[in-house]
């Protein structure tokens, strides 16, 4: 039998890859930047599986292009760039990599909650730009305690959760919204479930951990942010456009919110002449947040396990699309 055929759209940390070339026809596009579309159609056309990335859409103009289609392996949690429900329709199983990024992911938040909190960013430049004139002086950087304020946790899932956690260990009270119930959040750090106006308005740090659905966007508006106090911050390391940018930017602006915490952005590279990127209480990062070594490498080893369960004929251990099985059944292929 010969080898199913991958493309895979980037170079992926080198173990995962190395499995997919040994058990594959595999074909790697070899720059930096991400393939244009065009080139995701052109690759697709004779192939049996993507191993895609966040940045690559993936709807019905690849899916018509590509007749020997049947799976996506896509390398990151979130997958609001996969047309899931026309992949299933079309019998294409769609996986992720979820759990091995939790604790890289919750991290981050962190990181950016704190150097908001404690103006980390602006105290570097501070130094860096010959501002520190005067040794000590009372009013010099102020910022905000993090330990024994409040957290509010919009999306208690597994990175919700994972921020919890490290809340714990500041002596935070914990306030969570979810549309699932989540009783571990209670029962495992005594959070305390609202809604998403009370979480708003009680919170001295907002964090952000939903994934982009069609309810989810803009789950952040110019209406939810006026019910935030004026000292509290915002973390986003979920998805752009769960925050509405601009009404982000109006709140910023007019000093009716602290400051914010940005790894995502509407549009992905945001551009230069985003006015939130000159704000000095806004802390920004090019969505890196499960960027570590350590988890990079096993999400790309988690994509290689993906297409070599499928083809080898098993459900892919991470497959987000189970109504698959009933359209197009498993089989072996190698
Ligand atoms: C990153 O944003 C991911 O979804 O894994």
């Amino acid at each position: 039998m010969p080898k199913p055929k991958v493309y895979v759209t980037r170079e992926l940390p080198e173990r995962g890859l190395k499995i997919i070339k040994e058990r594959f026809d595999a074909k790697v596009w070899p720059e930096y930047a991400p393939p244009p579309k065009k080139t995701i159609i052109e690759k697709a056309k004779d192939v049996d599986a993507l191993a895609t990335l966040l940045s690559d859409k993936i709807d019905a103009e690849v899916f018509d292009a590509a007749p020997k289609l049947r799976m996506i392996a896509q390398l990151a949690v979130g997958f609001d760039n996969v047309d899931v429900q026309e992949a299933t329709k079309r019998g294409i199983y769609v996986s992720n990599t979820p759990e091995v990024l939790t604790d890289t992911t919750a991290d981050f938040a962190w990181a950016l909650l704190m150097a908001l909190a404690r103006r980390v960013v602006e105290a570097d430049k501070y130094v860096r730009t010959g501002r520190w004139k005067v040794g000590w002086h009372p009013a010099m950087l102020q910022g905000r305690d993090v330990y024994g304020a409040t957290i509010g946790i919009v999306g208690a899932g597994r990175i919700g959760y994972a921020v919890a956690k490290r809340a714990t260990g500041f002596s935070m009270k914990i306030l969570f919204y979810d549309v699932i119930p989540r009783p571990e959040m209670e029962k495992d750090f005594g959070a305390k479930k609202v809604d998403l106006d009370t979480l708003l308005k009680q919170s001295d740090f907002v964090s952000i951990h939903v994934p982009l659905m069609k309810e989810t966007h803009h789950l952040i508006n110019a209406e939810k942010l006026r019910l935030m106090k004026k000292t509290a911050y915002l973390i986003n390391n979920s998805r752009g456009p769960v925050v509405d940018e601009k009404a982000l930017y109006d709140a910023l602006n007019e000093g009716r919110i602290a400051g914010a915490g940005l790894d995502v952005f509407e549009q992905e590279p945001t551009p230069l002449d985003n006015p939130l990127l000159k704000l000095d209480n806004v802390v920004v990062a090019p969505h890196i947040s499960s960027a570590s070594y350590e988890t990079r490498s096993k999400m790309a080893e988690m994509v290689a396990d993906n297409l070599i369960a499928f083809f080898g004929g098993k459900k892919p251990p991470n497959l987000v699309n189970p109504d698959v099985l009933k359209v197009r059944p498993l089989t072996k292929q190698f």
